[in-house]
């Protein structure tokens, strides 16, 4: 049986890489980065699909691709490409404004747009929105940041809806996920003080490892996961 296909966006490294890998036993992997090179694991039977979302023309033609090349068997996107580029809001420069609004949330809202349209036609699917713990808690110089984020948990919850709305018998879920601190190129730069009072309010006084959010993510787009739908999953070690 022809495998369905799943697209991760920043499937190059970290979290996005990880979930690659746990997922590409099971499903055919459209893989996302900004740049065609930049995906140097899992290319083998999957396929690669490159823009940069902070760029509209580049956007704009990655959501027609993803629906002309891949629309017939495409299963679910997962909207894990992101940044954080942190500042005092009073020097945060606009154009970094704008980029991360770009590429944090206007990219995963067209790119769910372009899915939703073609999940209503087979009535199934799923969209899976990488969010953040500091989308609830805030953090001081992630104010932009936050703010992309805390927007995809309610633009998850309200598609989640609208597909009830338009039809009840279909089997479309729509979620978003939120990891704590865990170990990847974003956060190898956070200062020690700040990592050391992090870690003080996780139980396990560790980070995460992005396998385990990749772990979530496989169970998530399983049939096991058939009732949570419309909800934001915590992963984050039990955060207080
Ligand atoms: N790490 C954490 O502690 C943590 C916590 C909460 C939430 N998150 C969220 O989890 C997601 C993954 O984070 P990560 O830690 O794995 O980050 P990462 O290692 O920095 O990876 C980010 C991914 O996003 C892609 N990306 C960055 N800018 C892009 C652009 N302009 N256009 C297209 N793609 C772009 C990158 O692709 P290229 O570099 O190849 O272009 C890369 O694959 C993000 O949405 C992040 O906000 C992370």
């Amino acid at each position: 049986m022809k495998k369905q296909k799943v697209l991760i966006t920043g499937a190059s490294k970290g979290i996005g890489l990880a979930i690659a890998k746990k997922l590409q036993d099971k499903y055919c992997l459209i893989l996302h980065s900004s740049k065609d090179e930049n995906i140097k694991e899992c290319r083998e039977g999957n396929f690669v699909l490159a823009a940069d979302f902070s760029n509209q023309e580049e956007l704009k033609t990655f959501c027609k691709t993803l629906k002309e090349q891949h629309g017939d068997e495409l299963y679910a996107i997962i909207n894990n490409a992101g940044i954080a580029l942190d500042k005092p809001i009073s020097f945060q420069p606009e154009k970094d404004i704008d980029k991360m609004m770009m590429v944090n949330l206007k990219a995963p809202i067209m790119i769910s747009k372009t899915a939703f349209k073609i999940f209503g036609l087979k009535n199934k699917g799923v969209i899976l929105n990488i969010s953040s713990c500091i989308a609830e808690s805030g953090n001081a110089f992630q104010s932009v940041y936050a703010a992309t984020k805390a927007g995809l948990i309610a633009f998850s919850k309200s598609l989640a809806k609208e597909a009830g709305v338009l039809n009840h018998e279909h089997q479309i879920r729509v979620l978003s996920l939120s990891p704590g601190l865990i170990e990847s190129e974003m956060t190898q730069t956070i200062p020690q003080d700040y990592l050391d009072k992090y870690l003080s309010m996780v139980p396990a006084q560790r980070m995460g490892k992005a396998e385990e959010i990749a772990s979530t993510v496989r169970f998530l787009l399983s049939e096991e996961a058939s009732y949570i739908n419309g909800t934001n999953i915590n992963v984050n070690g039990g955060l207080l």
